[in-house]
């Protein structure tokens, strides 16, 4: 599904993704851990087609996200770890959203709902101004109600109180099919919800294990 050849990303002199050789299978659940700074983010901006490495490369479903990204990203739901700062009103960016991945509105307010964010009352609100648990839960709305085969989500839960957190796991553990990869600090929270764990330090895989 997605396979990560050689790849090494620097900024400068700062080596971000040294050599990384990965390959997520389908119906995988993935947990990327590893301390700050460790090049997590960068990988999966690279699977995003975000960067253009230094050497290496990705393929999501046999195709290049840096050739065809439209193509490549048809399949994935991406939370990031920072919501970017989107001036568009959450009305426009549900118009937006179900214009260009053909889905209904509809299924972006039930999973509003079922996170307990109340989209109705926030339609007018421009993306930006939405607190950053607010702003979490309609990305991970989005990202739900799109229904692609890859979810990966980057610390999705960082901003979320206690009980949202719960919401999200019961989200997770409802997405058997799906090929999913995560970045969380938090590994006990994804206990029995993921599969595999792989750990980032200083731009290398220093642990890849399955687990039960
Ligand atoms: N756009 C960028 N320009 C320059 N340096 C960058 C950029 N993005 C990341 N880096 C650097 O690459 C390294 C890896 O950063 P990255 O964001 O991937 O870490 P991370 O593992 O996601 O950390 P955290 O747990 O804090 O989110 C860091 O030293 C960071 O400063
Ligand atoms: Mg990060």
């Amino acid at each position: 599904m997605i396979e990560i050849t050689n790849l090494t990303k620097k900024f400068g002199e700062q080596i971000a993704l040294d050599d990384i050789n990965l390959h997520f299978k389908k119906g995988e659940k993935s947990l990327i851990i590893g301390q700050n700074g460790a090049g997590k983010s960068t990988l999966m901006k690279s699977i995003l087609g975000e960067y253009l490495p230094n050497t290496g490369s990705v393929k999501i479903n046999g195709i290049n996200p840096l050739k065809d990204r439209k193509k490549a990203l048809k399949n994935i739901a991406f939370v990031p770890q920072t919501p970017p700062p989107i001036k568009l009103t959450l009305s426009e960016m549900v118009e937006f959203v179900t214009k260009s991945c053909e889905i209904s509105p509809t299924k972006i307010d039930e999973f509003s709902k079922f996170l307990e964010f109340n989209l109705k009352a926030n339609l007018n609100k421009p993306f930006f101004k939405l607190s950053g648990g607010m702003k979490q839960k309609f990305l991970i709305a989005i990202a739900y109600a799109r229904d692609c085969s890859i979810l990966m989500f980057d610390e999705p839960t960082a901003n979320l109180d206690p009980k949202a957190r719960e919401i999200f796991k019961e989200l997770l553990a409802n997405s058997q099919g799906k090929t999913a990869v995560f970045i969380s600090h938090r590994v006990s929270e994804m206990g029995g919800l993921i599969n595999r764990v792989i750990e980032m330090d200083l731009a290398k895989v220093v642990k890849d294990e399955k687990v039960v």
